[in-house]
């Protein structure tokens, strides 16, 4: 760090911003710098304590701040103690060498916190925090509303203690920050910091879900694996084996550095937040030769990886609709390294929670890269310029300008052109291709496995390919495939709509600002993909109450789906209006079809109308025909009556199309 030297008053504030921080942090859970920024501030302070040793730094730089939070009213028989950091290459060989060749595990440290259980004949009777080492706050009552791994009973009546880390997985991470936004609170910086600030809180009314895992547990073993073997028998997920679900044993300096890698590597792919990994001794023998200090024991130690979370300045927020219809945000940050990379966008929560937590533009906002390789903002941090007006989402999608599907958290847009799962899903609609089976589950899997990015690929698809992709999840958490029975349906439903008319194939490409009616007037127009295709948008004008606007999206969508239209032409699908033996006994004749006719849909009964050279239109004027229906009270039957337009029943219609 190159920052320059602090002045008499700037020390006396850092300090303070330092106190402010850790209050806040052990107090509420509040979090009002990174640890990042607070170790990088305590060491400033530090350094001019150096300089200046009559400074007043009100002990924070001798009093262990980081980590250590005052006590609470539960003593710990034997002390939780905290593990010396290793930070480099030759240290890790040094600690190493320090075991003498005995053999040590490396397994994940996970960032969440300390927590002491005991169990009385396999029932929880006391959870405690690590507080200052010595004593810890109870915090037995909130555990007991559930944390996953930490059973209220035991499938055996074991008694004894456990220790672990409570921490958040990246899922439930943001599901307690919303339920905690939702409830009118802040929002959290990250998994640390939501543990810490919802396991002491007792009357929250909002759902945390938390997770526990075991590093400790008592009882007398030989070895750490032996313990923690033990630990999963008694129904503890252990950290040991969390990574790559074994434990990772090195008997010497490379192969210790190995295991570090590649717990670094894996790190962004875990679910679950890790900020180092643990190194130690695995036999007892070892752990008893080498013994422990006063706060750290001898024989382990923790080396840290880059901190996860920053902070930075949110500068925008752009919104775009995903691959599956989705609205997504990204947020446009000030430059800031995080764990390696310079992070420049990172993605928002659904909208709903940016506009409840009050995001705005130029605010300052929490950083967290964990769980996956894109970085989220998470909250607002630390103190606030005033008078910025919080962020709204646009009530239409950017990309098509229909409003939104508000009827889930992640908005959606149905327009086709808009994503390649909704283009799947309109062409497989009844009303288009009529594929059945082919719901929004399926295409959102489609995309999702690259099996199909456009509605083209779906005819290539096989019956082992569907039969295999999952698409939904049982009560119990598992996994419904599609299975054999369904995929051989969806195929030679797909095979089957080859044949569906030249207008649905036009409806179903989802050109914007088409549907069915377009659909069948430019076949009817048209005959054929390849004149179509030749149209001006003048020529397509033409077409009655069809417009200039209508005709160049028509253009326009079928130009940029050249490519898909060509590769469906050569899978077989129906490309134009097949040639009629002249027959056109509705030539000139304009039908309003109003109800339904019987062994027709809404749509089949206009196709049908149009085959025989007719036009089905959906209101009475001078220029209609007849009016089908069976009703007499209707506005439409009273206006046809008026104007002398003779009004047919559904069921002899029927049997004039039929003729
Ligand atoms: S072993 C003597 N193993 O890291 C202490 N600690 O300073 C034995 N932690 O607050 C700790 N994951 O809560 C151990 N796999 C792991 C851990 C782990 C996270 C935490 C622990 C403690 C801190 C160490």
């Amino acid at each position: 760090m190159t920052e320059t030297a602090l002045t008499e008053s700037d020390f006396a504030a850092a300090v303070g911003q330092v106190q402010a921080a850790a209050k806040s942090y052990y107090d509420t859970g509040d979090v009002l710098m990174t640890d990042a920024d607070y170790d990088a501030l305590l060491d400033r302070i530090a350094e001019a304590k150096r300089a200046h040793p009559e400074w007043d730094d009100r002990g924070v730089t001798t009093r262990v701040a980081a980590g250590v939070s005052s006590g609470g009213d539960v003593r710990h028989p034997v002390p939780m103690m905290s593990l010396d950091k290793i930070n480099d290459e030759d240290s890790v060989r040094d600690f190493v060498a320090g075991l003498g060749g005995e053999p040590l595990l490396v397994e994940v440290k996970l960032d969440g916190l300390a927590i002491r259980v005991e169990y009385e004949s396999g029932r929880l009777t006391l959870a405690a925090l690590r507080g200052d080492g010595s004593t810890g706050e109870n915090v037995t009552a909130q555990v007991l509303r559930g944390i996953a791994g930490l059973p209220e009973r035991l499938a055996t009546p074991w008694t004894g203690e456990v220790r672990g880390e409570v921490y958040m997985t990246v899922g439930d991470f943001e599901t307690a920050s919303a339920n905690r936004v939702a409830a009118g609170a802040k929002a959290f910086i990250n998994s640390r910091g939501a543990v810490a600030g919802s396991i002491r809180s007792i009357d929250r009314t909002y759902e945390t879900p938390m997770t526990f895992s075991a590093y400790d547990v008592s009882g007398s073993f030989d070895s750490h694996r032996a313990r923690m073997t033990h630990a999963v028998e008694l129904g503890f997920p252990v950290a040991g084996r969390l990574a790559t679900g074994e434990f990772q044993v090195a008997a010497d300096g490379d192969e210790a550095l190995a295991a570090i890698a590649r717990i670094g590597e894996l790190r962004r792919s875990l679910e679950f937040p890790i900020d180092g990994a643990v190194l130690t001794a695995d036999l007892e023998s070892t752990r008893r030769r080498l013994g422990s200090g006063s706060r750290t024991p001898y024989w382990a130690a923790a080396f840290k990886y880059p901190a996860d979370t920053g902070s930075t300045v949110l500068r925008d927020i752009e919104v775009r609709v995903g691959r599956t219809g989705r609205i997504s945000l990204r947020a446009v940050l000030d430059p800031v390294f995080v764990d390696g990379t310079t992070i420049t966008y990172a993605t928002l929560h659904n909208p709903k929670f940016v506009e409840e937590q009050g995001l705005a533009i130029g605010q300052t906002v929490a950083v967290w890269r964990a769980g996956d390789v894109i970085p989220r903002v998470t909250a607002p941090i630390g103190e606030q310029p005033h008078g910025l007006t919080p962020w709204a989402p646009p009530e239409t999608c950017p990309q098509c300008g229909e409003p939104w599907d508000k009827s889930s958290l992640l908005w959606r847009c149905h327009t086709a052109s808009c994503s390649a799962v909704n283009a799947l899903e309109y062409w497989c609609s009844r009303e288009a291709m009529d594929v059945e089976g082919a719901g929004e589950a399926l295409c959102v899997v489609l995309v999702n496995t690259g099996l199909a990015n456009d509605v083209a690929d779906l005819y290539s698809l096989t019956e082992e390919q569907l039969a295999e992709l999952p698409v939904g999840n049982t009560k119990a958490g598992g996994v419904v495939l599609l299975g054999k029975l369904n995929a051989a349906k969806v195929v030679a439903s797909l095979e089957g709509s080859k044949s569906q008319p030249f207008n649905r194939v036009i409806t179903g490409l989802g050109i914007r600002m088409t549907g069915r009616s377009v659909g069948r007037w430019l076949a009817a127009r048209f005959k054929t993909m390849e004149a179509l295709r030749a149209a001006t948008v003048e020529e397509i004008a033409e077409i009655d109450k069809m417009g200039l606007i209508k005709a160049q999206h028509v253009v326009d969508g079928l130009v940029a789906m050249s490519g898909v239209i060509d590769r469906l032409a050569a899978a077989g699908v129906t490309m134009s209006v097949p040639e009629t033996d002249g027959e056109k006994p509705f030539e000139g004749r304009t039908y309003v079809v109003s109800g339904s006719v019987p062994g027709y849909t809404r749509t089949t009964v206009s196709e049908r109308i149009e085959e025989l050279g007719g036009r089905a239109s959906g209101s009475v004027s001078a220029t209609t025909t007849a009016l089908i229906t069976s009703e007499t009270t209707t506005a439409k039957a009273t206006k046809a009556a008026k104007l002398g337009i003779p009004i047919i029943d559904p069921a002899e219609f029927a049997e004039m199309l039929a003729g």
